[in-house]
């Protein structure tokens, strides 16, 4: 098969992988033969089986022998989604406890089933390629091991970033891109480069617990915002609070946030990139996720609605392409120079070997068909969980349906107690987030988020029952025990 055909499947997959997840193909449904869709679509037959195979092997549609392919039918009861949530307009400052880290190490830890992290599993990403880049960029760069590295990041990772913040709709400067550890680095050395301790930052509610502790170290006050958990930031409640509070910096995640995997509109990133420019008040927009986002217009930056400098764009590698390389990217805006000489004080530069491994894997063909993959493979997982959830959870229950990425957000009935959860959970080894870890507000006492980028077999499969199970006995009604 040629690289042309390899991408064609991917493409068709992906294509009929968004109708069924945006309910266009309904369960059940009967989908066009193979015959049929290769006439439409003009390409071999041969395309149209390894793009129902791999729409098989994610169990979104199903073979039925003498009668053709058919939307796999599991009936899944919908739920609806989390409403957004009244919050205090006063900041607060920030005082996590340690529960984000214990998550964390439970959630690697190989005795627990996982649901504990947002980390994608080392099952989703092509192992060998990533092991052949990093080879070659050590073979090939040798001297690059033995001297001290300098400046912002090498010249091919940048260009790289450079072009792939075109599909964002980013036309970036390469040298205003800095290459960093990670995507919490950048968004460290933005806050430090905008903030003093005691100011107030702006964030979404619920937000990622990475950034309440960040927060928390640098003795910055969090603002939450109300956050729709499809349409996103509050773009409204964001300048009511830009006229009656000290804001110096807001933090937002405008595709696939975490932990609601909401996605703002696209109007409404533009009213945003308006907002930061007309008040002077630096946007850091986290795109960390927009490779993921299953809709491509959903994948265009809000810094790509500015052009006055106030969007400092922060992302990095670890959920798309090889977490374990630990790179990442800043593209400042106007505070350019001070971001520049935070890093070179805090770190110095990254490590160019595996820079220019990032890089090759970028750019490399199979690129943009790898990003497909991951996404065809995480939506048809959290269409799985979405249904186990509606079967085992309590009624009641309310969960996410977001656009792509591997997070699902899961409100229990009011009164629930997500630590008891938590704990109950723990003594079975299966490991989720509970709510009040995502805001400083103690307002998702009875939300839980689950992570679906780890392993997803039987054992995960009933482990998320028993979640759901166990969420019965955290109800207000059966006393609150575990
Ligand atoms: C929104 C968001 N930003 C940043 C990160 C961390 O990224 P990195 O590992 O590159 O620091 C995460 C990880 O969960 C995240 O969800």
């Amino acid at each position: 098969m040629d690289r042309h055909q390899d991408t064609l499947y991917l493409r068709i997959a992906d294509q009929l992988a968004g109708s069924i997840r945006a309910g266009t193909l309904a369960r059940g449904e009967r989908i066009a033969s193979v015959r049929e869709l290769a006439r439409q679509q003009g390409v071999s037959m041969a395309t149209v089986v390894q793009a129902y195979r791999t729409l098989e092997d994610a169990r979104l549609i199903e073979a039925r022998p003498r009668s053709g392919y058919f939307v796999a039918g599991r009936a899944a009861r919908r739920l609806p989604e989390p409403d957004t949530t009244p919050l205090p307009s006063q900041s607060q400052p920030v005082a996590v406890s340690s529960m984000g880290s214990r998550v964390f190490t439970m959630a690697l830890d190989p005795d627990f089933v996982s649901f504990g992290a947002a980390t994608p599993g080392e099952e989703l990403f092509p192992y060998e390629r990533i092991r052949r880049a990093v080879n070659r960029a050590a073979q090939r760069h040798r001297a690059t091991l033995s001297r001290y590295p300098l400046g912002s990041g090498t010249q091919e990772l940048r260009r790289a970033i450079a072009r792939q913040a075109l599909s964002m709709g980013c036309q970036l400067d390469t040298r205003d891109i800095l290459v960093t550890g990670s995507c919490l680095e950048s968004v460290s050395l933005c806050l430090r480069a905008v903030t003093r301790p005691g100011d107030v930052v702006a964030l979404e509610s619920p937000t990622y617990f990475g950034f309440l502790e960040i927060l928390e170290s640098m003795h910055l006050r969090a603002l939450e915002i109300p956050t729709h958990p499809r349409q996103g930031l509050s773009v409204d409640a964001l300048a009511l609070a830009l006229d009656t509070q000290p804001v110096k910096a807001i933090l937002a995640v405008p595709t696939l946030s975490n932990p609601l995997g909401s996605s703002m509109p696209l109007a409404e990133r533009r009213r945003l990139a308006q907002l930061v420019a007309q008040r002077g008040v630096p946007l850091i927009e986290d795109v960390i996720y927009n490779a993921l986002c299953e809709h491509d217009d959903q994948r265009r930056a809000v810094r790509s609605y500015d052009d006055s400098g106030h969007v400092m764009l922060c992302g990095s590698f670890s959920k798309t392409v090889a977490p374990g390389l630990r790179v990442g990217f800043v593209a400042p805006g106007r505070w350019s120079d001070q971001v520049q000489r935070l890093k070179a004080v805090h770190s110095g530069a990254h490590t160019e070997f595996l820079e220019l491994a990032v890089a090759d894997l970028l750019t490399q063909p199979g690129a943009e068909s790898a990003y497909r993959q991951l996404r065809t493979t995480v939506a048809a997982r959290v269409d799985e969980a979405r249904g186990i959830i509606a079967e085992s959870f309590p009624r009641g229950t309310r969960v996410t349906d977001p656009p792509g990425g591997f997070i699902l957000w899961v409100e229990l009935p009011a009164g629930s107690d997500s630590m008891a959860l938590f704990e109950a959970c723990l003594r079975e080894r299966i490991c989720i987030a509970p709510g009040t870890m995502f805001s400083t507000t103690g307002r998702y006492a009875h939300c839980v988020r689950l992570g679906l980028g780890g392993r997803w077999e039987d054992a995960q499969r009933r482990a998320l029952r028993r979640v759901g199970e166990l969420a019965h006995l955290v109800l207000p009604a059966a006393g609150g025990e575990a």
